[in-house]
């Protein structure tokens, strides 16, 4: 048997070298290196690895240590993430700055430290004593939330080999050097760098790491950007920061489908989530009013409904102006032309106004049937009965097209007290209790809306 001799060799990418070090001159990781023997051969075996020398596993022994979610306590949270945060998995937070990136983490730290897990916070943008002042509007903080007042990355892993948490957040990213490296922190290949690094120590601790990352309006920012393919999962925190309300949204997962949205108000004690988010955007719903109607949209993984508000005012200006507000534009377009052309509603002739009530965003098809019928409930000043919902999409043509997920979105409206729905005229089954109104065309659905709007006291029988 040929003779085996010493070596050294790195964990992460593999690089020999004769004599132990603290860091791979390969790959930078640190406390990769290990002692291994190699033969004559050249087959390598690592002393710490399997006795017959081989370093592959069936596929099958991994499963049992594949990442199961561990619920952070926070149900929006949770509910984006597919049940939690996965240990060794790193996690992209990008917004924009102000957005509450900062006090979403610091919620997370907290509700995962008080089921017992330890958190380690690196502070690159703010002193510790600013993170304690924003914790104090939280309440309170348990002991096993750690701050490393640092930006080095050498700090944060030695912090993270020392300290062993479970979760680690980092903010942010820009903010965090390589200090052997040329370049700025917050620099292309400083962030790749720093990511590299900071995600291969996650990995080997099975840390939860959550980088944060601001970005710019148009969404745009190249630091963020650039890192997206090293990470696991990318989050986005968007919102008005006029409004209260927040959205966080998965653009990739390498982990579970990316289609739930998590809902969330910000109040004066930190981020709440939104559980019920349809009930809140129909609680200051003045129900009767001209111009407005309720829909049902099913754009972020669940039924959302909202309040969809027309006003139309005429007017003699060769080129009326249209002002829309959490409403796609183009969508209200097709649906004024399609008034005009097919229903023989003049459309043109008005300056028109759309706003989906409360904050609400609608950009799904499956509320056109809704926009057309608060429009002409604005033209006509006709109120519409105040449990009417309307689903669906409006074709150019002038007919109303059926939608994804009539059946939970029916179900929704029926929980929150809506008894009569105008749905497309292949939908045959609703709730019990729920009467369906099917409408062929926008046309069909203007004289139902209009002949209800007559009835007296508009309640249904
Ligand atoms: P922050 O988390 O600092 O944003 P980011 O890290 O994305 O830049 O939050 C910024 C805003 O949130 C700030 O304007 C204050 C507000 N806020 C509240 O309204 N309530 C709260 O409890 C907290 C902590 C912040
Ligand atoms: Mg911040």
């Amino acid at each position: 048997m040929a003779k085996a001799k010493k070596i050294f060799v790195c964990r992460d990418c593999g690089t020999r070298s004769a004599g132990w070090a603290g860091r791979c001159s390969g790959c930078d990781s640190w406390a990769s290196i290990e002692e291994a023997t190699i033969t004559a051969g050249g087959t390598i075996s690592s002393l710490t690895s399997s006795a017959d020398g081989t370093s592959s596993r069936p596929l099958a022994e991994f499963i049992g240590d594949a990442g199961v979610p561990s619920p952070t306590g926070l149900d929006e949270v949770d509910r984006v993430l597919g049940g939690g945060l996965i240990a060794g998995s790193v996690i992209l937070l990008g917004g924009e700055p102000g957005i509450g990136k900062s006090t979403l983490t610091l919620q997370i730290a907290i509700a995962v430290a008080s089921h017992g897990a330890s958190v380690l916070l690196v502070a690159g943008e703010e002193a510790p004593t600013q993170i304690a002042t924003r914790a104090r509007r939280l309440g309170s903080v348990p002991p096993s939330v750690h701050v490393l007042d640092d930006i080095s990355v050498e700090a944060t892993i030695a912090a993270m080999e020392d300290l062993k948490p479970q979760v680690v957040v980092v903010d942010s990213i820009q903010t965090i050097e390589a200090t052997d490296l040329d370049g700025n922190a917050g620099s292309v290949a400083q962030m790749k760098a720093v990511t590299e690094r900071l995600s291969r120590s996650a990995k080997r601790l099975g840390i939860t790491l959550i980088l944060v990352g601001h970005i710019t309006k148009d969404g745009s920012l190249a630091g963020p950007k650039t890192i997206e393919h090293l990470v696991d999962t990318v989050c986005t925190f968007s919102g008005e920061r006029s409004g209260d309300l927040r959205q966080l949204r998965l653009i990739k997962n390498r982990y579970g489908p990316t289609t739930e949205v998590g809902l969330f108000e910000m109040t004066a004690a930190g981020l709440a989530g939104v559980s019920d988010p349809s009930g809140r955007f129909l609680a200051d719903r003045r129900v009767g009013l001209p111009g407005s109607s309720v829909v049902c949209t099913f754009d972020s993984g669940r039924p959302l409904l909202a309040e969809v508000q027309a006003l139309l005012v005429e007017t003699a200006a060769p080129s009326p102006k249209t002002t829309t507000q959490g409403v796609d534009g183009k969508r209200l377009a097709i649906v004024a032309a399609v008034l005009t052309q097919r229903v023989g509603l003049a459309t043109t002739r008005y300056d028109i106004f759309v706003s989906a009530a409360g904050g609400a965003k609608l950009s799904e098809p499956g509320a056109d049937l809704g926009l057309a019928i608060a429009m002409v409930s604005s033209m006509l000043s006709c109120g519409l009965p105040p449990e009417l919902i309307a689903i669906g999409e409006v074709g150019l043509g002038g007919e109303v097209r059926s939608v994804p997920r009539i059946d939970l979105r029916l179900q929704e409206a029926h929980r929150l007290g809506f008894r009569l729905a105008l749905v497309p005229a292949t939908v045959t089954e609703g709730p019990v209790g729920m009467k369906l109104q099917p409408v062929a065309t926008v046309g069909d659905a203007v004289r139902v809306v209009t002949d209800l709007s007559k009835s007296e006291d508009m309640h249904l029988d």
